[in-house]
């Protein structure tokens, strides 16, 4: 993994984030700029590239029965929702506060996928009300619950059930949900059962079939293995008399952190629609649940140096952010890119660990980085558009970051930083 800094032009696999004059840029603003403006630690989004990928989507999705649904999880600004669902793209969430975000975004309910392992029954009645296209049901059990809410509410609810292939998708453990061994999805061997309970109870309708075998997927390898098992089970299931009317095959895409070199949208969505060509089937409704790949590289973290220190074995750059604001590292180790907003000579480059200043030693953003530095200057994490602020917590009573979306030369606050008043909000004193 390289942490040369890149000299001049777009940094790769971030296409509209660029080195130019040794200034970082984010479309037309230079990171410096923005986290004088808008403080540190700040999440810088660009527009541009958030509607590139989605228009590569787009593009691959034409002329194809293929239905978009971003995953919210990945990031679930109001302003991204917004520029998503102006595009007429539809949403996967999993939870009722995700389906409330969706909803007062402007997203369309008709277009909403509820997937996830443990919907409570109150989730349950939310996205029914809501009118959502699917729940994503992941248990026999769940199966009941949904047809009581349903019955109670007297509604038949759409459903589809998310069986586990059982397929290695190749990626980090943590991150990887298609294997036997993972709490996600109904066994193959229990799936045509549970389809012919779901075909008798009345308040369920069954719409289709469901995976999710993992994240950060860098080859279509493993989803054409989970394809070929879909299509094996879909053939049994209506063999029993049960359509099936939409094939939903999760999300996944990988993007470039390091020097992966993952497929396009085109290439994943092409590949996917050839082989259920080459099986006869590429008349069959798929949707689709990509997050990463639409917003990963499109974001970045800004924080400034805080202090340089030096310790017997090492070097240490503390940041002022941490965990709470990024915690892919410290939760799986992850790589992310790091790169100083302005390039000094590198004369005084040191090996540095990036770190927070949150009590833990987990509390790393980087290690081991070659960087010139100074106290105060501004680092941007890269790559940090995906499960960045969605996954912040304010561990320390540290407030949440601002989020900023770059539009060329024009940058819009829209997410304020935390405020000391909002981390005591809804507290209460002990009475007397
Ligand atoms: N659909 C379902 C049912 C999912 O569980 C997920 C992600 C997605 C779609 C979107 O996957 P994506 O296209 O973003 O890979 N926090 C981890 C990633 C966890 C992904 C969880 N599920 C990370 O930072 O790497």
């Amino acid at each position: 993994m390289s942490d040369s800094h890149h000299p001049d032009g777009a940094l790769p696999g971030h296409p509209h984030i660029a080195r130019s004059n040794e200034q970082l840029m984010i479309e037309g603003l230079s990171a410096e700029e923005l986290a004088q403006r808008f403080g540190t630690p700040l999440y810088v989004y660009s527009r541009a590239a958030i509607e590139q990928a989605a228009g590569q989507f787009e593009a691959a999705a034409r002329d194809r029965p293929l239905g978009l649904r971003y995953a919210i999880k990945a990031n679930s600004s109001q302003a991204i929702l917004q520029l998503l669902a102006r595009r007429g793209w539809g949403f996967d969430v999993v939870s009722a506060g995700e389906l409330a975000r969706v909803l007062a975004a402007g997203g369309d309910a008709a277009k909403v996928v509820f997937s996830g392992v443990g919907k409570t029954d109150a989730e349950i009645a939310a996205a029914l009300r809501a009118g959502v296209q699917c729940i994503n049901v992941e248990s026999p059990s769940e199966l009941q619950r949904i047809e009581r809410v349903a019955g109670d509410l007297q509604m038949r609810a759409p459903v589809s059930l998310r069986v586990n292939p059982d397929v290695d998708p190749r990626t980090h453990p943590y991150i990887s949900t298609g294997l036997r061994s993972s709490k996600f999805g109904i066994a193959q061997a229990l799936a045509v059962e549970t389809y012919a309970r779901c075909a008798r109870m009345p308040h369920l309708r069954v719409l289709g079939i469901d995976v999710h075998i993992g994240s950060q997927i860098t080859s279509v390898d493993p989803y054409l293995d989970a394809l070929d098992r879909v299509l094996e089970l879909v053939q049994h299931v209506e063999r029993h008399g049960i359509a099936l009317h939409h094939l939903d095959l999760g999300g996944g895409l990988g993007i470039r952190y390091a020097d992966e070199r993952p497929p396009s949208p085109q290439q994943w969505i092409d590949a996917l629609f050839e082989r259920l060509q080459a099986r006869g089937q590429g008349h069959r409704q798929v949707l689709l649940e990509p997050g990463r790949s639409l917003v990963g590289n499109a974001g970045v973290l800004l924080c400034r140096v805080v202090t340089l220190k030096s310790s017997l074995d090492g070097h240490f750059a503390v940041v002022d952010a941490a965990m709470n604001d990024l915690m892919r590292p410290a939760l799986y180790e992850a790589w992310q890119g790091i790169e100083p907003a302005r390039l000094h000579d590198g004369r005084q480059a040191l090996r540095y660990d990036v770190v927070g200043p949150v009590c833990e030693s987990g509390d790393w953003l980087g290690r081991q980085r070659l960087l010139d530095l100074r106290e105060d200057d501004v680092l941007a994490i890269l790559s940090a558009g995906a499960y960045g602020m969605a996954m912040a917590s304010n561990y320390n009573s540290r407030p949440r970051a601002a989020e900023v979306l770059v539009d060329g030369t024009q940058a819009w606050l829209v997410r304020e930083r935390e405020s000391l008043d909002d981390l005591l909000r809804g507290e209460r004193g002990l009475p007397g």
